[in-house]
């Protein structure tokens, strides 16, 4: 782990100014209550229980030890997010399959379970959209449609019934993905974001680092970003290939997925 350890040391050093000032300001500002009237209706959609379970969704999970790892990750996010009045977090990795939407998607259900947090959950995978699909939601529109001005703002956010969470899936993928994240409609996108109330964390389900140039190319509109590492899987030359792009990034932490140190639940 040592790479990552260097990569979180060069980003904690960047953000160290910034972190102090502010602090106490941003969490009277993220903790402010949220008048439900005030609060915009999106479409709603249905999700798949059986899908959600199969695919080990938030609340359809019944192991403890699962739950209540999630609930610790959320909580130290939402302490680091609050402190440095950050809203726009990235989920990446090194390479395919280590749990990147998996972490995506949980993390996001777990945030919105607390009352003080309103989500935005964003699949930002272009070119293997994923999150549509773990949550078995119906749906017509996802975030390509929009960037390439086949649908509008209003049809691609959704409702899927879990208070205080909204979600931007993505229907349809695309090959040309790093230009779509460029685009003036991701800007435009970028802006509703963060205008739409009340104020929400922003969860970006995204690409492995090591794929394409696109969570490069998105990296300087994330505020932070959490790298999911895979027991087992995430190897140590994969790590070296990424340090020079890591050290370039906000790595707010780590995820180890898939670890092996509780008995009682061999996959977390
Ligand atoms: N901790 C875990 N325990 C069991 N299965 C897991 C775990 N994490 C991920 N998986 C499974 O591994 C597969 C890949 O997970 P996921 O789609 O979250 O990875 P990813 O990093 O987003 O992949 P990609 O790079 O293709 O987007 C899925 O089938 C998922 O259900
Ligand atoms: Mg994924």
């Amino acid at each position: 782990m040592g790479l990552i350890e260097e990569a979180l040391r060069k980003s904690a050093q960047q953000r160290k100014g910034s972190l102090r000032g502010n602090a106490a300001v941003a969490t009277k500002l993220a903790r402010a209550p949220v008048a439900e009237a005030k609060v915009p209706q999106y479409r709603t959609t249905p999700t798949d229980r059986d899908t959600m379970r199969r695919n080990r969704i938030l609340p359809s999970l019944t192991d403890v030890s699962v739950t209540r790892a999630y609930k610790i990750l959320r909580t130290r996010v939402t302490h680091r997010l609050v402190a440095n009045g950050w809203h726009f977090l990235g989920i990446t990795g090194t390479t395919a399959g280590e749990g990147k939407t998996l972490s995506a998607v949980n993390l996001a259900l777990a945030l919105a379970q607390d009352v003080n947090n309103w989500v935005f959950l964003v699949d930002l995978d272009l070119q293997r959209p994923q999150v549509g699909a773990y949550l078995g939601m119906q749906y017509d529109n996802g975030l390509t449609d929009y960037l390439t001005g086949q649908a509008e703002l209003n049809q691609i956010v959704y409702d899927i019934s879990i208070p205080r969470l909204a979600i931007v899936p993505n229907a349809r993928p695309v090959e040309y993905s790093s230009e779509l994240l460029m685009s003036p409609r991701m800007n435009d996108f970028l802006y509703f974001l963060q205008a739409e109330p009340p104020r929400r964390i922003v969860v970006f389900d995204m690409p492995p680092l090591l794929a394409s140039d696109d969570v490069l190319a998105f990296a300087p509109r994330v505020d932070s970003f959490l790298l999911v590492v895979s027991q087992g899987q995430t190897a140590r030359r994969t790590l070296t290939n990424a340090k020079e792009m890591l050290g370039e990034m906000n790595v707010m932490g780590v995820i180890l997925n898939r670890s092996t140190e509780r008995s009682d639940s061999p996959y977390y």
